[in-house]
């Protein structure tokens, strides 16, 4: 029997995956600090965690001085573990590929229709009662039927987005280091950037994505474009990007992911034509009992001396 800490709250029904196989859970009542996290990473076999919690080189050294074998992210993203450190120290990692591909293409094409359409500003004035009734010439957005969608990585997130937009009529193009072999690829991203009329962020955050969206990229952008952020805050510069909106150089965005959550950056915050979603592209009921139900058969597996599929250690 093994003890797995569960940093979080989780679907009950996925940690049943671990007790199933045997193991102890510890589950903590209050998310633990680094400092706390690397008191007690030795005392477990197993960390299932979440994508708030640093696992960095110290936590996990610390970890392997003791019993760690295993973390499971219960995420795609696994931006907030040190893999490079993790595979040296020998700890394997697992993160939860596949199984919330739809439920994020669902919420960024919500926030395509939002931003482009300007939802969030039209609900909030109808709610503070500042409808003015009888006008035509409020609340005018872009279309987003026929639009030129870009799209920054094509992995399975960007590609069921792609499929989401063939429904709306949009002309997709993509942008990806290399050659995809399909139709609508461009090799540079600058070329995406000024010739769609809506960008969505569909890349890991990793040294080469970081600020990949600065000021100068911004600029590229046509004055009525429309920029959906579904992946990692720290893939945009959110100063530049709400500048960027302040001046009218861009017209709306959709953004879900933020450099510092649960920190908005106030100019972000207050910057107009913005739909400003609390991280939440993966929130069903169905997608994230099933994220933890794999982070944890991976754990199982791990732990049983199996390789899982979704191993992300090489
Ligand atoms: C969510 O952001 C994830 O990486 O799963």
């Amino acid at each position: 029997m093994a003890r797995v800490l569960v940093t979080r709250s989780l679907p009950e029904g996925g940690l049943e995956v671990l007790t199933r196989a045997g193991h102890e859970i510890v589950q903590v009542a209050e998310p633990l600090s680094h400092a706390e996290l690397v008191a007690v990473a030795p005392t477990f076999d197993a960390i299932v965690c979440l994508l708030f919690d640093p696992l960095d080189a110290e936590v996990l050294e610390a970890g392997v001085a003791g019993r760690l074998r295993v973390v499971g992210t219960v995420a795609v993203g696994h931006d907030n573990i040190d893999v490079a450190a993790a595979h040296r120290l020998g700890v394997a990692v697992c993160n939860t590929p596949g199984v919330l591909d739809d439920s994020t293409a669902d919420l960024a094409f919500l926030l395509v229709l939002a931003a482009a359409r300007r939802a969030s500003e039209a609900e909030a004035d109808l709610r503070d009662d500042h409808w003015e009734g009888g006008r035509f010439d409020t609340y005018y957005g872009v279309d987003v039927h026929g639009a030129v969608l870009g799209v920054v990585g094509l992995g399975r997130i960007g590609q069921a987005v792609a499929r989401r937009a063939a429904g709306f009529g949009m002309e997709v193009i993509h942008h990806t280091r290399r050659d995809t072999g399909i139709t609508g690829w461009t090799p540079a991203l600058d070329d995406l950037l000024a010739r769609s009329d809506i960008v969505t962020l569909h890349v890991p955050l990793t040294d080469e994505t970081r600020l990949l969206i600065d000021a100068r990229r911004l600029a590229l952008m046509k004055p009525t474009a429309v920029l959906v952020n579904t992946a990692r805050g720290l893939v945009v510069d959110e100063e530049a990007l709400a500048i960027a909106l302040e001046e009218g150089r861009l017209f709306a965005a959709g953004i879900d992911v933020y450099q510092r959550e649960p920190e908005v950056h106030p100019r972000l915050r207050a910057a107009p034509h913005t739909t400003l979603l609390p991280h939440i592209g993966s929130a069903t009921w169905a997608t994230r009992l099933r994220m933890t139900e794999l982070a944890c058969e991976g754990v199982v597996a791990v732990l049983a001396g199996r390789r899982p599929p979704n191993l992300v250690t090489p």
